[in-house]
This record gives C-alpha cells, structure tokens and sequence, in this order.
C-alpha cells in the first residue's frame, strides 16, 4: 500500500478529507501562462495554465530548497520554473526538465501532481489521499449554456466549517424550520442511486419564501446541484463546487441559473434569496464543531443516511492510521 507522504502544510496536519472532486479555480479566471498560490486539503498547492491551456495543480514546495512554486514561479511551455534557482517541473508529471546550471537532474527532483480536469467553467481537482486516479468522472450540467436558461451567476463564500458539515446541511429538512425561518418542516425524502454514490434529497417547501419543490443532488461531498421549482418554467439551478481549504475553512463556488421566463420579474429575487439563505446557516457553522459520533433520534433518518453514505468517501480507518 502506498503510504500517503507528510502532508505539505504549514502546520503539518493530517489530511482528512472524503475522497472526489473539488474546485480549485474559475476556468476564466486561469489565463494562459498565470501562476496562483492556492491552499486545499491543508496543503499549500500551485496552481497553473500552460502554454498550451492546460491547467496544473501541484504541490507548491519546490524540492531543491523548498521556495514556494505560487509565488513568483513562472510558467516555460509546459512547465513552471521555480522562482529561487530556476529548476523547471512539467505539468503533467512533475518531473524536473531543467535545470539551468546543472546537465544532471536528481532522480528525485519531483513535485506531487495532482489530477486536474476542467468542466462546466471550473477547474477541479481529485483528491484521494493515497493520490490515485478519479472512480468516477465529472457530471455534465446541460442547462449551462442552454439558451432556455440565463447565463450564469457566480458567487463565492468561504464558510469556516468542514467540508463535509456544510454537505450534511443538504440532507437537515429539520434546519429549515429553525435555521431558514419556514413555519414547519418540508416533508421531505433522501433516496440513493444503484451507484451507492449520487445521493438525492427531495423537499417540498410549503412555507418558504417561494414555495415549491426542492430537488438536491449530491455527487459527493462538496458537490451538489440543487434545482428549485416554483412552478411550471420557473426554475432555478445553483451548482455548487466546494473548494476544502482545511479542515476548518470551505470556500464554496456557487453557480445559480434561473429559467429565462422567469428573469425579468423574479430572478433577481430568487437568486437573492438563495444567497442570504447562506447567512442564516453562516453562525452555526462558524460556532459549531464537528461531531464524529452525534447522538440522534428517531426523527433523525436523513441525517443517519447522510453519516452512512459519507463513510464511502473516506479511506479506511486502518489507512487513516498510518497516515497518522
Ligand atoms: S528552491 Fe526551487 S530551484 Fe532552488
Ligand atoms: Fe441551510
């Protein structure tokens, strides 16, 4: 078994995050040739497009003497030279090409690579943390660019809370009526797809603000689509890519859509309102902590499905031990 190496973060900790794909960046915010710092799953990472548009995540410590690749580092072709003595480290496998002062390359002059695809206007990486290849691939988001549906929102959030917290928020019928303000809790139903990985949650939202169905999917932690109907051709989509910063901090990247018939008169509002819904859960996740082992009751199925099906997304425990 391949031991997972230290983790590359600052305070050195060990990762603990469910396995699948995660947001590092916009697409069209990566241009050509840019170099980003970036920091997820505790590890300091750089984050690049080559010459050719190819987007590179790396682990950020250049391994000569450990400068820092996101900063000042340059992209040459399909590699990015370090900004302290010049080595150069390819894109695609992290080896080093070059070295300027030096015709012989260390056998290990290597930087961890990880596995980055873009899709829908994001650029994602897959984690796992024994770094193996993607189980399953990025899902297809037809109504992007659908001329039915306007064109796209973003928003961005950083929310102080683990990755996996805010997921569980997906499958909490319950928080609706104490968190959002509804008059009861929507009646609601949590089913799992033959994959045992997509997790869907239905809700009808009686008392909200703009009643109407509710329908959540769930790829994987920090990966959902959330699609609101309201009524016949008014429907909103927000998208939803989790980018895990540590086991504290998620930087959530939302995406919202509405149907064009209802733009003019209510998609502003209904955008709105999907917004400041964040607020409202914002305390308790900034307060909260993480409870491995909650205690539930019998009104608590969904949540119990949530913890369940979550458990799949992580190595085992023996792993996680000799990560440790
Ligand atoms: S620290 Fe990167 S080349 Fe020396
Ligand atoms: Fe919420």
């Amino acid at each position: 078994m391949t031991i997972v190496e230290a983790c590359e973060s600052k305070t050195n900790t060990t990762p603990d995050f469910p396995m699948g794909w995660y947001s590092v960046e916009r697409s069209h915010q990566l241009a050509i040739g840019e170099v980003k710092a970036i920091k997820v799953f505790d590890r300091e990472m750089v984050l690049y497009r080559t010459r050719s548009g190819k987007a590179a995540a790396q682990d950020a410590f250049c391994p000569h003497l450990g400068a820092h690749l996101g900063h000042e580092g340059r992209v040459v072709g399909e590699s990015i030279r370090c900004p302290f003595h010049g080595w150069q480290f390819n894109a695609d496998d992290g080896k080093c090409s070059h070295i300027p002062y030096c015709d012989e390359i260390p056998e290990r002059a290597r930087v961890r690579t990880w596995h980055a695809e873009e899709k829908n206007g994001e650029v994602y990486v897959w984690f796992h943390p024994e770094n193996t290849g993607p189980q399953w691939g990025l899902p297809d988001l037809p109504e992007l660019g659908d001329p039915d549906w306007t064109s796209p929102r973003y928003t961005e959030h950083l929310v102080p809370a683990h990755v996996q917290d805010i997921c569980e928020n997906s499958c909490d019928p319950v928080h609706f009526q104490y968190v959002h303000g509804q008059m009861s809790v929507p009646e609601s139903e949590v089913t799992i797809d033959p994959d045992g990985r997509t997790m869907h949650l239905h809700s009808h939202m009686k008392d909200a603000d703009h009643p109407g169905h509710l329908h959540a999917t769930t790829y994987s932690p920090g990966f959902a689509m959330v699609r609101n109907t309201y009524g016949p051709g008014a429907e909103m989509i927000m998208y939803n890519s989790a980018q895990p910063i540590d086991d504290g901090q998620t930087l959530m990247r939302w995406t919202l859509i509405v149907r064009k018939e209802i733009e003019d008169f209510a998609g502003d509002d209904v955008m709105k309102g999907i917004i400041d819904g964040l607020s409202d859960d914002y305390p308790i996740w900034a307060n909260k902590v993480h409870r491995r082992r909650p205690v539930f009751c019998k009104g608590d199925q969904t949540l119990v499905m949530f913890r369940k099906w979550v458990r799949q997304f992580y190595v085992t425990s023996q792993d996680q031990q000799e990560i440790a």
